[in-house]
C-alpha cells in the first residue's frame, strides 16, 4: 500500500526554544504546512495521536566522527549505522568532521567525505571541516569550500602534536580567515606540547594503562588551551566555538568569557553530562579503555552536573557527543601503553536521553530549554535555523514526539550503534523518543526503524551566520582602534 502523503501529529505540545503550545501539526512533502488547531485536512492523511506527549524539532548532533580512520583504525559506526542510531534516539541531523590529513587539500578531502556519507546517511547531515596544517593553499581552499561547498565552520585542533596541532601563529591565521570568509573558527582546546611532555612522564613511571590519558592531561592543560583560543579569537575579532568542553576548568573559562562580553560558544558532549572520567580506573582494562577520549572525562563526579548547570544557564550553548566509537579490540591497540588507544565515544543515539534525564528531569531545565540546547541553538550557530529546529510552518519535517514520562534503560545489548559497548550502560532514562519522523517520514516508530541509506541530504549552510556575526560586524565598525591625530614631532632626534 502507498504512504499516506500527508502526517497529522493531533493532540500533543509542540515544544519549541521560546514556547510551549498545545497545537496540531500538519507536515506533507517533507515539511511542515501548519502549525495550529482545528487545521483543513486533506483526506488520507496519516492521523497520529499525541496526545501527553511534547512534538520538539528532531535532535541535532553538532559533533560526530562517523566511520573515522583515527589512530591507527576506523571508527565502527559508519554513516548508515550511526544515523540509524541517531534516528532511533530522536537525533535527525548530524554535523560530521572532514578532517583532510596535514598536507592534503581540503577540497579533496570535503569531496570524499561527501562519496563516503551521501549514499548511506539516513538523516540529513552537514559538514565541518578541519584545518590540520596551513598554508596559502589551505587558506584559499577554506574561502572555496566555504563559498561553493556549503560549509560556515573550520575545526582547529590545538592538540594531536605531529598530527593535527596548529601553534598560535597558525591559529591566528586561520581565525583570521574564518573572521574573512564569514565562518565560525571552532577549537578542540588542549595544549598538545604539555600532553606530549605529560604522557612521557606517565609512561616513565610506569603508568601505561588507561588512567594515565588523564594524569597527562588534567583540567589545566584544557582551561589553558581555552583561555588562549579565547584570546587570539578577540584579537581579531573572530567568533570561536569551543568543541567538546570537558572539564569545569574550561567551562568556566567559557563562561567567564561570555560575561566578558565574547562572542564564544561552549559546547559540552553526551559523554561529559552523563558519565565521567572514574572509569578510566577501572580494574577491567577493556572497560576503562572504552572511556578513553579527548580531552578527557574528568575523574572529578561532580564534573557532569557542573556542566549541565551551565549549559542550563546559558554559559555553554549547545550539545553534541563527539560520537567516534571504537570497540573492545580496537582499544586494545593501546593495550600495554594508553597514548594507542584509538581516542573516542558513544553518545548519537542517548544524547537527547541523557540531556533529559540529567538536565529537565532533574529541574536543571525545562523543555523549552531542552530543545534550544539540543536542536534550536546549533541550527541557529550554523545558520540553518528556521530550516531545522523549529516546528514551525515551512521548516523541514524533521520532528520527534517525545514521551517524558516513558523510561527506558541504555544497554549495548539494546542499542543501534556497531561499538560493542556503551559508556551509559545500565542508566535509567526518563525522556525517550517514541516516534522520529526524518525529511517528513516516519522513520522510527514503536523500537522499529524504516530507514534506508542515502535516503538523507547534505545541508549546505551560508556565511555569516547572523546569530553569531551580527556583533561581530558591528564591533569592526565601532570598535576599530584609530590613530591620534596630532601635529609632527619637531624636535630633536638622537642620531644611531
Ligand atoms: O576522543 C576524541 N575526541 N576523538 C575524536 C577526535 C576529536 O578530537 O574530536
Ligand atoms: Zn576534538
Ligand atoms: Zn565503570
Ligand atoms: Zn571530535
Amino acid at each position: 500500500m502507498a504512504e499516506p502523503s500527508g502526517i497529522l501529529i493531533k493532540g500533543g505540545k509542540v515544544v519549541n526554544e521560546d514556547c510551549s503550545v498545545i497545537s496540531d501539526v500538519y507536515i506533507e512533502n517533507g515539511k511542515i504546512v501548519e502549525v495550529g488547531l482545528n487545521l483543513q485536512i486533506p483526506g488520507g492523511v496519516r492521523v497520529i495521536d499525541a496526545t501527553g506527549k511534547l512534538v520538539i524539532p528532531g535532535g541535532i548532533d553538532t559533533h560526530t566522527h562517523m566511520e573515522l580512520e583515527f589512530m591507527g583504525t576506523k571508527a565502527v559506526d559508519d554513516f548508515y549505522i550511526g544515523t540509524k542510531a541517531a534516528l532511533a534516539g530522536g537525533t535527525t541531523m548530524i554535523m560530521d568532521f572532514v578532517i583532510p590529513q596535514r598536507g592534503k587539500s581540503l577540497l579533496e578531502a570535503y569531496d570524499c567525505w561527501r562519496q563516503t556519507a551521501d549514499p548511506k546517511v539516513c538523516c540529513d547531515y552537514s559538514l565541518h571541516v578541519a584545518v590540520t596544517w596551513w598554508s596559502d593553499q589551505v587558506k584559499k581552499e577554506m574561502q572555496t569550500v566555504t563559498k561553493e561547498k556549503g560549509v560556515n565552520s573550520f575545526k582547529m585542533f590545538m592538540a594531536y602534536k605531529d598530527v593535527f596541532m596548529l601553534d598560535d601563529s597558525e591559529l591566528y591565521a586561520a581565525f583570521s580567515q574564518c573572521k574573512e570568509i564569514g565562518a565560525i573558527a571552532q577549537v578542540h582546546a588542549e595544549n598538545g606540547d604539555l600532553i606530549a611532555e605529560g604522557a612521557k612522564k606517565m609512561l616513565s613511571l610506569g603508568i601505561t594503562g588507561p588512567e594515565g590519558h588523564e594524569l597527562c592531561r588534567p583540567e589545566e592543560v584544557e582551561a589553558e588551551a581555552t583561555q588562549r583560543a579565547i584570546t587570539i579569537a578577540h584579537a581579531v575579532n573572530c567568533p570561536l566555538y569551543v568543541v567538546h568542553v570537558m572539564s569545569k576548568s574550561a567551562a568556566k573559562v567559557v563562561s567567564n568569557a561570555r560575561r566578558e562580553g565574547r562572542v564564544v560558544f561552549g559546547e559540552p558532549i553526551a559523554a561529559g553530562l552523563g558519565t565521567d572520567g572514574t572509569h578510566c580506573w577501572h580494574k577491567d582494562w577493556g572497560h576503562a579503555a572504552g572511556f578513553v577520549m579527548g580531552p578527557p572525562l574528568r575523574p572529578d563526579p561532580s564534573t557532569p552536573g557542573y556542566l549541565m548547570d551551565l549549559l542550563a544557564n546559558d554559559d555553554l550553548t549547545v550539545t553534541g557527543t563527539d560520537n567516534c566509537t571504537f570497540s573492545v579490540c580496537q582499544k586494545a591497540l593501546g593495550k600495554d601503553d594508553f597514548t594507542k588507544i584509538p581516542n573516542g565515544v558513544n553518545g548519537v543515539e542517548d544524547r537527547m536521553s541523557v540531556i533529559w534525564e540529567k538536565g529537565v528531569h532533574s529541574g536543571k531545565m525545562d523543555e523549552n530549554r531542552f530543545v534550544a540546547v539540543t536542536s534550536s541553538n546549533a541550527a541557529k550557530i550554523f545558520n540553518f535555523y528556521p530550516q531545522k529546529g523549529r516546528i514551525a510552518k515551512n521548516s523541514d519535517a524533521d520532528v520527534v514526539i517525545w514521551d517524558p514520562k516513558m523510561k527506558r534503560k541504555i544497554s549495548a545489548k539494546t542499542h543501534h550503534q556497531a561499538v560493542d559497548y556503551n559508556i551509559f550502560e545500565g542508566m535509567e532514562c526518563h525522556g525517550v523518543a517514541v516516534l522520529t519522523i526524518s525529511r517528513g517520514r516516519v522513520v522510527y516508530e514503536d523500537g522499529q526503524l524504516q530507514v534506508s541509506p542515502g535516503t538523507g541530504r547534505f545541508i549546505p549552510r551560508k556565511p555569516f551566520s547572523e546569530f553569531v556575526y551580527k556583533r561581530i560586524k558591528q564591533r569592526d565598525l565601532v570598535g576599530t582602534p584609530t590613530a591620534v591625530i596630532r601635529e609632527p614631532y619637531k624636535g630633536e632626534v638622537i642620531s644611531l
